[in-house]
């Protein structure tokens, strides 16, 4: 017994050796992973923190996007790696799974990350811009923190290196090189870290607020610290048939996120809307997605106007002041006449009723309103003209200090509702 257990004491101690040689790095199987989420100010972007690459490879911030359908940033000629290769277009397995659309070259006189012949395309997609580049699928290794504290190495993560050109980052956030999808993709980060790993295809979003001191948010990969009893809402994900993506192949379904919104209510009161718009027709049309690119929730036109009629009716009640709009926004107060409530301005409730739940998703003033200026608060929904492609697009501001979980096995959502209900916040996320 003596024996076996100090063997173990000497196993621990060469273990603890390596470890702190290697600076906490680890290759061992970790249960979940976790990344920060911090928020631009200037442009209300959610981005993150990577490590890429190896010796020296290039710690950088990337935008979130949560429709995304792979890792992309840019190499610039200051990213370099050891570990760093790209894909050959010989390499079927890997270039269909990240549904290549070609095969790319390189003219320059050097093999570097971004520069080579043979290399399988994509195509990354700036949405702030509405434009398309070209890059080449590669692989190198990224690192990421588990939920245990450690760093951990996963080898191999493909994604796209883009060759840079003039205008390809405008609308970025200052600072941040390109973006980390985290769609159903095969190549997107959820499903990649699964595979390698072998832990359950699901992943949190806890978005921070614009409030100050509010502090992080973050990304939980595969379960996290937070009790399943604080997701209490459940609705299903749907598919929509016809691809979202700015480019793609016939035949192929969105790897965006999509629920069934039902109705609206404002304050209890069932808006009236053409519910039509509420599901996805046969040439992909309609339904409800989110999206951590947009700030606010954009809406069909028609149901934008018939929630904003119904509110500020509610408001009038209320003594709420209407003032003269600030845009984007359409619906106006004056702070003054708004009281202050544990879930922020104490405005009309807005629910959105989903398919199979019985609690409504409950949007408080703390997600429905925008203070604009010291005086002016704003209801932060944008409207999304007469012909969008889908009717509701739930917004980075609606989704904020709410817990958000994407089982992508059994194609379910489920949501905590307002984290300030229990007094708490995205960057509070032990204490759930
Ligand atoms: C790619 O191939 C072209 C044509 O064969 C060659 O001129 C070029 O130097 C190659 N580039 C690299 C980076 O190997
Ligand atoms: C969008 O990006 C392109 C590059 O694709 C750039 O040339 C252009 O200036 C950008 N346009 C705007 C409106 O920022
Ligand atoms: C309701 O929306 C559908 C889908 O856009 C449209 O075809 C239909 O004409 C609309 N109905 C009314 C009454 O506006
Ligand atoms: C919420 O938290 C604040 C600050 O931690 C505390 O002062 C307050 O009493 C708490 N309220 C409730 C209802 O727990």
């Amino acid at each position: 017994m003596a024996s076996s257990s100090s063997i173990y004491f000497l196993f621990s101690i060469a273990i603890l050796f390596i470890l702190g040689s290697n600076a906490a790095t680890t290759t061992s199987k970790p249960s979940a992973f976790l990344l920060p989420i911090y928020k631009d100010k200037a442009t209300l972007q959610y981005y993150t923190n990577i490590k890429m690459g190896n010796n020296p490879g290039m710690e950088m911030n990337v935008v979130i996007d949560l429709g995304g359908l792979f890792l992309w940033f840019s190499c610039d000629g200051t990213y370099d790696s050891q570990s760093y290769h790209p894909v050959s277009c010989d390499d079927s397995a890997k270039c269909e799974a990240a549904k290549t659309m070609g095969c790319i070259s390189c003219l320059g006189p050097v093999t570097r990350p971004g520069c080579t012949n043979n290399t399988c395309s994509l195509s990354p997609f700036n949405p702030f811009n509405k434009s398309l580049s070209g890059g080449g699928l590669s692989e190198d290794q990224l690192v990421v923190s588990s939920t245990d504290g450690l760093k951990t190495i996963i080898p191999s993560f493909p994604f796209a290196c883009v060759s840079p050109f003039t205008g390809y980052l405008d609308g970025f956030a200052a600072g941040t090189k390109g973006m980390l999808g985290l769609s159903r993709s095969l190549i997107a980060l959820p499903t990649q870290l699964s595979l390698k790993f072998k832990i359950p295809p699901k992943f949190s979003l806890c978005l921070p607020s614009s409030t100050p001191n509010s502090g992080l948010g973050n990304i939980f990969i595969g379960g996290g610290p937070y009790s399943s009893k604080s997701v209490t809402i459940v609705t299903p994900l749907v598919i929509n048939p016809v691809s979202t993506a700015p480019a793609f192949f016939v035949g192929d379904a969105s790897e965006e996120y999509f629920i069934n919104v039902k109705s609206i209510n404002v304050d209890a009161k069932t808006v009236s809307l053409n519910t039509s718009l509420l599901t996805i027709d046969g040439n992909g049309f309609g339904g409800t997605k989110f999206s951590t690119i947009e700030p606010y929730t954009i809406l069909h036109t028609s149901i934008y106007k018939a929630v904003l009629q119904e509110f500020a009716n509610k408001a009038a009640s209320m003594k709420m002041t209407r003032v003269a709009s600030v845009a984007p926004f359409g619906l106006c107060f004056s702070s003054k006449t708004i009281r202050t409530s544990g879930t922020g301005p104490a405005v009309p409730a807005i629910d959105l009723v989903l398919e199979s739940s019985r609690a409504p998703w409950r949007i408080y003033g703390h997600n429905s309103m925008v203070q604009v200026n010291k005086n002016v608060m704003c209801l932060g929904f944008v409207d999304g003209g007469s012909k969008p492609r889908t009717s509701i697009v739930i917004g980075g501001h609606q989704m904020e200090d709410n817990i958000l979980e994407f089982d992508l096995a059994s194609s379910r959502l489920g949501f905590s509702s307002s984290l300030l209900l229990k007094n708490t916040s995205c960057s509070h996320f032990r204490a759930f």
